[in-house]
């Protein structure tokens, strides 16, 4: 029914992944001519986004006129029918807001309820906005590592305890995590609910990857586990990584704490900010309500895909490779390889030609682990492969 086989040159289409790029390859290593490379790192798909979704832009385009507009309730409806019907989560629409990303929302949010100095916890490795913004904002970011255990991250809730006596004012959740793809427990959310609530602290929990999930696992949103209506907690969804559709810039806060959202508000006020504009809408509007059919074919197509990197990699000396459980991103582990990252991001460039991105750029702790991006139609991931194996030969 959908084709994810079908191969789109992307080259001079303004993306930042296959134009962009080699700027970037040239400033951060010497790369002169990038042209040959593949480029598997940042997270979006080679995939057409669903019909449905460019349909629907399409139809609003045929109406000439594009005056000032606001998000319909039809749209609301859309995003509450999706997150009830997929996670089984019932948002109320006055607690949606509205932003252009999930990362300027992150901004809004550490801008609006913290001061300069205030400390900030996240768990590292970790998506890097999450240091980069508070660090851009003068905060201190309390970087608490995520302990390897059982082929995934976990949580050292002590350690996290730790920080949070430290007087942390906002704590930072990637839920599922990026990078390692991991789809947190109930009684995770639970816990860091339960150490939020007691020292006080703003859970903003980013929940842009929920929708991609592997059998197995349920991606549990944080505002329905136990006491979640006690702490104070904004999360942010969207359906950029979802639908594939972030150059079209759209994400929602739900904020169910009155307080919370009425300084949302004032902030908003304050700078002028706007809803979603009137073609993102159109868009994420049809993605909400008719994309399901898509989304469920496109995470059987991805988790394809990773199963295959995930057996060749790990034929690979000194690499260990494990399927994550939510996101089409795979965090490989080169450590036993004894290469240093730039060794490594060398040998990936040189020799091999492949981009992928080095495990330092998600903080020190992903020093050794390199991030793979399989969103890609089957061909693309198996020219990656071997792009990869000849780097190590
Ligand atoms: C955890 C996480 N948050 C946010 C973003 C980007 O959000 P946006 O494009 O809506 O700003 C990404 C993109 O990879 C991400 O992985």
């Amino acid at each position: 029914m959908f084709n994810f086989d079908e191969l789109f040159d992307r080259k001079n289409t303004s993306s930042l992944k296959w134009d962009q790029f080699k700027e970037r390859l040239k400033l951060q290593y010497n790369v002169e001519d990038a042209s040959d490379i593949l480029p598997m790192w940042v997270a979006d798909m080679d995939f057409a986004i669903p019909q449905v979704v460019s349909d629907a832009i399409k139809e609003r385009l045929d109406h000439p006129i594009f005056g000032y507009s606001y998000v319909s309730d039809e749209c609301k409806n859309a995003i509450i029918g999706w997150f009830d019907r997929r996670h089984n989560w019932q948002i109320e629409p006055h607690t949606l807001m509205f932003h252009q990303g999930v990362v300027p929302a992150l901004g809004t949010i550490l801008e609006t309820f913290t001061e300069p100095g205030d400390k900030i916890c996240i768990s590292t490795p970790v998506y890097p906005a999450f240091f980069s913004i508070p660090n851009a904002q003068k905060r201190e970011v309390v970087e608490c590592d995520l302990v390897l255990a059982d082929d995934t991250m976990k949580f050292d809730f002590t350690e996290l305890e730790e920080k949070f006596k430290s007087g942390v004012k906002v704590y930072v959740l990637c839920s599922p995590h990026n990078p390692g793809g991991v789809v947190w427990t109930r009684e995770d959310l639970e816990q860091l609910v339960q150490l939020c609530i007691q020292y006080d602290v703003l859970l903003v929990s980013d929940e842009i990857h929920a929708d991609i999930v592997f059998d197995g696992y349920k991606h549990i949103p944080t505002l329905t586990v136990k006491d979640a209506d006690k702490a104070k907690i904004i999360t942010c969804i969207a359906p950029t990584k979802t639908f594939n559709i972030a150059g079209v810039h759209a994400a929602i806060m739900v904020v169910p704490d009155k307080e919370l959202r009425a300084k949302l508000n004032a902030d908003k006020l304050a700078h002028g900010r706007d809803d979603l504009n009137v073609l993102a809408a159109a868009g994420v509007q049809a993605a909400y309500e008719k994309g399901d059919d898509w989304v469920d074919s496109m995470i059987a197509y991805v988790s394809n895909n990773l199963d295959y990197v995930v057996e060749e990699l790990n034929k690979l000396d000194g690499i260990q490779a494990t399927k994550p459980q939510s996101t089409y991103l795979i965090w490989i582990d080169y450590r036993e390889t004894g290469l240093s990252e730039s060794d490594m991001m060398h040998r990936l460039l040189e020799k091999g030609r492949l981009a992928i991105e080095p495990g330092t750029k998600y903080s020190e702790a992903g020093r050794g682990f390199l991030r793979m991006n399989v969103a890609c139609p089957l061909e693309i991931v198996k020219d990656g492969v071997e792009r990869f194996k000849t780097a190590l030969l």
